[in-house]
């Protein structure tokens, strides 16, 4: 399985930190974001990875990451996103890379205190389709959220001003390589995005998607000053990517 994290984005709910430099290359607590979903994947053996990128400070995950190796990264791809198009649009990049191959794609921003051994294991043993992790959070309105009919999913929705529950979609997502062909039909939201909440929608409809409950916290350190300022003393207590 490979790994993608999508490390673009305006950063616009962060400004002024965000003004000149990536969301992603920010610290959290003692290190820079970006570092988080990169030592999740490593610690669950995703070992190829590709960073999707954007903005003027692309070029500084370079000089940042290098080649990877000093995280235990294998092999460290980049690829470059023009413009605002969306989640789903950034996975799409990751088309030449991952091939016919699996993939988790993990959002730069998020921030775990356990690990995604178990869920991609489990994912490992689905025959196809995709897995998304939910976590119970109290502002369901900031996230893609899952409405439920018992302990099925029946839809996905973007940020709902009237969530149907608590449970959020983090930012962790398993997907086979139908998701490229996904993609491609879908169509631009009201904000000239492509959403990833409508790949997840795609994949559901197709009854080829899976959930489970993330352990430990999760932390999504883009969605507001108070959320980033929440995931630094996170780490800063509890630490995170807890090994099993
Ligand atoms: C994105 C997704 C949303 C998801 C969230 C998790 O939102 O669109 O469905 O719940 O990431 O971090 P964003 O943070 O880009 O607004």
């Amino acid at each position: 399985m490979k790994g993608v994290i999508l490390a673009g984005g305006t950063g616009s709910r962060l400004d002024p930190i965000t003004r000149v430099t990536n969301k992603q290359l920010l610290p959290v607590y003692d290190k820079p974001m970006i570092f988080y979903p990169i030592e999740a994947m490593v610690n669950a053996g995703v070992k190829e990875i590709l960073i999707v990128t954007s903005g003027a400070s692309a070029g500084d995950f370079l000089r940042l990451l290098g080649n990877g190796e000093a995280l235990g990264v294998r092999h460290l791809s980049y690829t470059y996103q023009d413009g605002a198009g969306g989640i789903a649009e950034a996975i799409s990049l990751a088309r030449p890379f991952v091939g016919d191959d699996r993939m988790v794609v993990i959002l730069g921003d998020n921030v775990i205190g356990g690990n995604i051994v178990e869920p991609a294991r489990r994912f490992g043993a689905q025959p196809l389709g995709a897995k998304v992790l939910l976590k119970e959070v109290e502002n369901p309105s900031a996230y893609g959220v899952a409405e439920l009919d018992g302990d099925r999913i029946v839809r996905f929705v973007e940020k709902p001003t009237d969530p149907p529950s608590n449970l959020a979609v983090t930012g962790i997502y398993f997907y086979d390589a139908q998701a490229f062909s996904l993609i491609e039909q879908l169509e631009r939201s009201d904000r000239g995005e492509l959403e990833v909440t409508d790949l997840n929608n795609a994949y559901l409809e197709r009854g080829q998607m899976t959930h489970d409950v993330l352990d430990g916290y999760w932390a999504d350190c883009g969605e507001s000053i108070g959320h980033y300022l929440q995931a630094c003393n996170l780490v800063a207590k509890h630490g995170a990517n807890r090994i099993a």
